[in-house]
């Protein structure tokens, strides 16, 4: 019997379990225990998670530049290394696994975390094509009466994205019918870059290449220094998304979150002239969702890169916020970045009467440290705010946007089978093919 299996068992049936010491046992099932953490990546932005993993046990470090690994291996004496994480996946005391590797491993290594039975937490983009982000949700929603997921998108813990999705649902600009988020990230490049010199010995270079297709070495990938090397290497279809993936991830999260959207029925997308080795950097994206129960059908857009919104009025300049959202209503408009919103009422006829504000009492609760809310759901409910199938679901579109605008035409999509129903080019970029040995199912 699986160990967490074991666990719940007992305690159903009443056996008097006592609390053993850290990482035995009792493992990540207990709220006084600590759970036995995995760090894949361990260096960039995986040192933002310092401060909320220091009571837990990181029991394995993984990463192909040894440099970063024995960095990390000071911070967390006693932890077992690696370089290969199909190696470090086996460790058998393991309870919840942390990716903060490049973008091209995501789904990689959280399919064969979550096959493995452990917990896992992916920074954003959950994955880099169509197929990829289904497979990982898919995956999730057969687990997830056992295992807790988190998609790395922390802004989602600003007070701002819980007060936007109350104005929305309450109907603060009345009934919802457009949402518009855009980003301003500009990092044009030629194509990939040219072979130059030979790795360091310190760096397993056809490591970090990984699943995808091989491209030959160049220090500059490297050179981007901690948490913000990922701008040297996702632009490139192989390695990321551009900014669908990067600022895309947390911006579309802010809609995401207000208004209950799963995939779209359709796809557009129109920008730079196709690159077929740099993702583009100007971008616009439109989809159709569905009706749900509490709003109508409604478009949600996309832009990128000096595409934006028209402004609500003339004074209202969006292109000041860098990264927001822009919600239009029958009876107004919302203007959000991610951390402050204003309401706009439509004309002299709109009131505000109608709008029927929530007290202080039934505001949504606040998600506290968003790593935090992760372990906590590891060691008890399994519940965070940006599971696999949230996560999944938000990347899955934004994905999609690109395949449209590969495509240049616009997509019918069916979410459940995950086909686009009028173009078979189309589906032939919903996925990629990896190198030989590389599979998502491990
Ligand atoms: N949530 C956020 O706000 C935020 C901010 C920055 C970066 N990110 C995301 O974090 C991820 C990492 O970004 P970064 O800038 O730290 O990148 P990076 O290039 O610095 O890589 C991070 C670490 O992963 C290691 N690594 C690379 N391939 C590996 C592999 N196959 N196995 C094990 N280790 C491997 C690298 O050596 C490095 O130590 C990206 O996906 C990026 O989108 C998220």
């Amino acid at each position: 019997m699986q160990r967490r299996q074991f666990l719940k068992s007992a305690i159903a049936t009443g056996t008097g379990l006592i609390i053993l010491p850290s990482g035995s046992l009792l493992g990540a099932s207990s709220p006084g225990n600590k759970l036995n953490i995995a760090l894949i990546g361990v260096w960039g932005r995986a040192h933002a998670y310092t401060n909320s993993i220091k009571n837990e046990n990181i029991v394995a470090l993984c990463d192909v530049d040894a440099n970063h690994l024995a960095e990390a291996a000071q911070r967390f004496p006693g932890a077992k290394l690696y370089k290969d994480w199909r190696k470090c996946l086996e460790q058998k005391d393991i309870d919840a696994v942390m990716i903060a590797t490049p973008d091209f491993s995501h789904a990689f290594i959280a399919n064969w975390a979550m096959n493995r039975g452990y917990h896992v937490y992916c920074e954003k983009p959950l994955a880099n094509t169509v197929e990829e982000a289904r497979v990982v949700r898919a995956k999730y929603l057969q687990n997830k009466h056992k295992l807790a997921c988190q998609t790395g998108t922390q802004r989602h813990a600003n007070p701002n994205f819980n007060r936007v999705r109350e104005l929305i649902k309450d109907g603060a600009i009345g009934e919802l019918s457009t949402v518009q988020a855009w980003g301003n990230r500009q990092i044009p490049k030629p194509g990939y870059l040219p072979a130059q010199g030979t790795p360091p010995s310190t760096l397993d270079y056809d490591l970090w290449i990984g699943p995808v297709p091989y491209h030959p070495y160049n220090p500059e990938y490297f050179t981007g220094g901690p948490g913000a090397n990922c701008l040297k290497w996702n632009m490139y279809w192989d390695f990321g998304s551009g900014q669908v993936g990067d600022m895309g991830s947390h911006t579309i999260d802010l809609a995401w979150n207000a208004i209950d959207a799963g995939l779209p029925t359709s796809a557009e997308g129109e920008g730079d002239p196709f690159n077929p080795e740099v993702t583009p950097v100007k971008l616009k994206t439109t989809f159709d969702h569905p009706a749900n129960d509490w709003r109508p059908a409604i478009k949600v857009y996309w832009y990128q890169g000096g595409a934006m919104p028209p402004s609500p009025k003339g004074y209202v300049d969006l292109n000041k916020i860098g990264h927001g959202v822009m919600f239009k209503g029958s009876q107004g408009w919302l203007v959000s970045d991610f951390s402050n919103r204003l309401i706009l009422p439509r004309g002299e006829s709109s009131d505000m009467s109608y709008y029927d504000r929530r007290g202080k009492d039934e505001m949504l609760p606040d998600v506290g440290d968003f790593i935090q809310e992760w372990i906590t759901a590891c060691k008890g409910d399994l519940k965070t705010s940006c599971d696999f199938k949230y996560g999944g679901d938000a990347i899955e579109q934004m994905l999609l946007g690109l395949v449209a605008y590969r495509v240049g035409k616009k997509l019918d999509y069916n979410g459940t089978t995950g086909r686009v129903t009028n173009s078979a080019e189309a589906n032939a970029l919903l996925g990629k093919e990896y190198r030989p040995g590389w599979t998502l199912e491990g």
